[in-house]
């Protein structure tokens, strides 16, 4: 190792001890750029890239979480065909009894109930269960989720589906050694326009994609206090670091075949300070330090020399958003405030001169004909289930959608729309963030997920059966 190198890596070492929650870093530093250690797979371990496992006529399924989130899921799947609610777990007794309530007002047979610290152990170990659903707060995600794949469950996880590198290894490893599905519940890849936007780039309307933005600005002032045990921010009072996602990264990363022909490979975040939520914290936790910025950006690289923009922020009265933009050689989609489409104008006198005044050339298309392209390119899952989608709801229907897919791949034995390698890819970001602003914002490799087939499917693109 070069001298330089190893006076980084010192310094480095250093810094990580010193940064606050995690005392132990996986990483090195190499010629000024953070690189994690990636871990050798070990002998019989496959890999779950286009897994696909046995059909399942009846897919049954065990809860585990039913606090902000899981109830609204349970309901859900009351909706579904093929499904069999077979078990409902919480810490809490009461949230138990609550989701049997869902249950019994749609006229289905009570489930099995579990609760306490360990209670979702025993929901883990039955062998009625094919399918772990599991809404609980970020730091259990992954125990839960290797030990029901480590008992032949398949998994769904909500987001992010783990909290650091070494936990997103830890899901990869444990999918590819019990080759069970792993798949993380990121919702926004399957809203309306998301879904539009993917389906017109996939069909060549923006030409060649060269930039997707992406965020998670929401205001979560009314909800700090709702989450069980106050464990989300307590989570960010101790991380530094884009800490939530995926919200924004998902349809990005879907768009841009990200391992289906390009992979991510840096990024460089930096942050604000922390006055709203430091503040926060002070009130609800008294806590006098708050590690996690108001603001944080990051940036991201590509192998094909594209980029990606996030930005979260959950502490600052803005209006929600989810920044989702996609910039191609053609076109270019928006979704918030207003959702829009530009193209190239091609209906201007190529003869005339140029109106440098005349802005309006690189406005959005009109209302109509954004309407007319949100119906011509309806994604074919949407226009499958909209209407129902619609009814059951779910943030306006997306997140029924997701549950459709999940039990439409899993009865039809086909991968699903979000592999583990997905999940780790985009989960990853909270630590990667993390440790660029802890070295003054110096670039991070992203360690290879798939090591080394992020090349061997050929773009994105959901299954559908025979
Ligand atoms: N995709 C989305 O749009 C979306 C929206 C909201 C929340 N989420 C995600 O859903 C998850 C849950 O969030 P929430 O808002 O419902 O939080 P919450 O605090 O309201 O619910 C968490 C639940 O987990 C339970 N729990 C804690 N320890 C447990 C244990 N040992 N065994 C079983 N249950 C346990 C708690 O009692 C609580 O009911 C988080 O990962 C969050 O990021 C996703």
């Amino acid at each position: 190792m070069k001298t330089r190198s190893f006076l980084l890596l010192a310094v480095a070492m250093t810094m990580a001890a010193c940064s606050g929650a995690d005392s132990e870093k996986d990483y090195r530093i190499i010629d000024n750029t953070i690189v994690f250690d990636v871990p050798e797979r070990i002998e019989g371990q496959q890999s779950v890239l286009g897994l696909r496992t046995e059909p399942l006529d009846t897919v049954r399924v065990g809860f585990i979480g039913l606090g902000m989130r899981g109830p609204g899921a349970v309901s859900r799947f009351t909706y579904l065909e093929g499904v069999q609610i077979k078990a409902l777990c919480d810490l809490l007794p009461d949230r138990v009894a609550s989701a049997q309530k869902i249950l019994a007002d749609r006229g289905l047979p009570e489930a099995a109930g579990y609760s306490g610290e360990e209670g979702w152990k025993e929901l883990c170990e039955r062998d009625d269960i094919d399918l772990v659903y599991i809404c609980t707060g970020w730091q259990l995600h992954v125990p839960m989720a290797v030990y029901a794949m480590q008992h032949g469950k398949h998994v769904a996880v909500e987001v992010p589906a783990a909290t650091s590198v070494a936990e997103c290894w830890q899901l990869v490893d444990v999918a590819e050694q019990t080759q069970r599905h792993c798949m993380m519940l990121e919702n926004c890849v399957y809203d309306f326009f998301e879904l539009t936007a993917l389906n017109m780039a996939q069909h060549g309307l923006f030409g060649e994609i060269e930039h997707v933005e992406g965020g998670y600005i929401h205001n979560l002032d009314e909800f700090w206090d709702q989450y069980q045990g106050n464990w989300r921010l307590a989570f960010n009072q101790t991380h530094r670091g884009d800490v939530y996602a995926t919200h924004g990264l998902g349809p990005a990363c879907q768009i841009l075949d990200i391992h289906r022909g390009d992979r991510m490979t840096r990024l460089v975040a930096m942050d604000t300070k922390s006055i709203n939520g430091a503040a926060t914290a002070e009130k609800l936790m008294g806590a006098e330090t708050f590690a996690n910025g108001d603001h944080t950006v990051t940036m991201i690289a590509t192998e094909r020399q594209r980029s990606i923009l996030l930005q979260h922020n959950v502490y600052t009265p803005r209006p929600y958003s989810r920044e989702y933009q996609v910039t191609g050689t053609e076109g270019f989609a928006n979704k918030y405030p207003v959702e829009g489409f530009a193209f190239r104008p091609d209906n201007l006198d190529p003869d005339a001169v140029p109106d440098h005044e005349n802005l309006n050339e690189h406005s959005f298309v009109s209302d109509e004909v954004r309407q007319q392209l949100m119906e011509m390119y309806k994604h074919p899952i949407a226009k499958d289930i909209e209407e129902l989608a619609k009814k059951v709801g779910g943030h306006g229907g997306m997140d029924f959608i997701m549950d459709y897919r999940l039990i439409y791949c899993l009865r039809n034995g086909l991968p699903l729309d979000q592999d583990v390698y997905d999940a780790a890819e985009w989960s990853c970001i909270g630590e990667l963030s993390a440790a660029s602003i802890e070295n003054g914002s110096m670039p991070v490799e992203f360690p290879d997920f798939t090591r080394g087939d992020w090349n061997k499917t050929k773009g994105y693109r959901h299954a559908v059966a025979e």
